[in-house]
């Protein structure tokens, strides 16, 4: 009941932050694995920096060893634009995708593979906006 209180006051929020300005690096998320509100209002220098860059550093290192642009391992091309926040947030919540599954992930901590979340949210799909403070610093 709580959580669904919790989700219902960040969708309300999120509704109206999107109304305001449609392209905007999100800067929380919500896991719903651990519960937790996590903060990712970072400007481009923390992500290159411990352990925020972490999440970036392990999606090239990990995720990106199979899903590069041609690959033998048979995995689509990733990029963090592939999917929006939302997509990218229910891939790491499910861990549905064959390579979840079949162990490919588990060279990852649940902290790291927090982090790759992280960043791929606030990274994904229409969240770039040229006019945003935070793309030019
Ligand atoms: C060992 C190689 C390998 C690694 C490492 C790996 N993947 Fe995959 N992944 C695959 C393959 C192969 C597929 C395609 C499986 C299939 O046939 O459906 C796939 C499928 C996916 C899909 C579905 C893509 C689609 O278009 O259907 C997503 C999303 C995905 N992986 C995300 C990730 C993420 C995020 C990571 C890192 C945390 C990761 N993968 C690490 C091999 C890998």
């Amino acid at each position: 009941m709580k959580s669904m209180i919790i989700v219902c006051v960040l969708a309300i929020i999120s509704l109206f932050c999107f109304s305001a300005d449609a392209h905007a690096r999100p800067t929380e998320r919500l896991d719903q694995r651990t519960q937790m509100c996590r903060l990712i209002a970072r400007t481009p220098l923390d992500w290159e920096s411990e352990p925020w860059g972490t999440g970036g550093r392990k999606f090239r290192e990990v995720c990106k060893s199979c899903h590069s642009r041609e690959n033998e391992s048979g995995a689509p091309f990733l990029h963090t634009e592939s999917y929006t926040s939302a997509a990218w947030n229910r891939i790491f919540f499910k861990r549905r995708k064959k390579c979840a599954r079949n162990g490919s992930w588990d060279v990852l901590s649940e902290e790291e593979l927090l982090l790759i979340n992280d960043y791929l949210y606030r990274n994904g799909a229409w969240t770039y906006d040229p006019n945003d403070a935070d793309s030019c610093g």
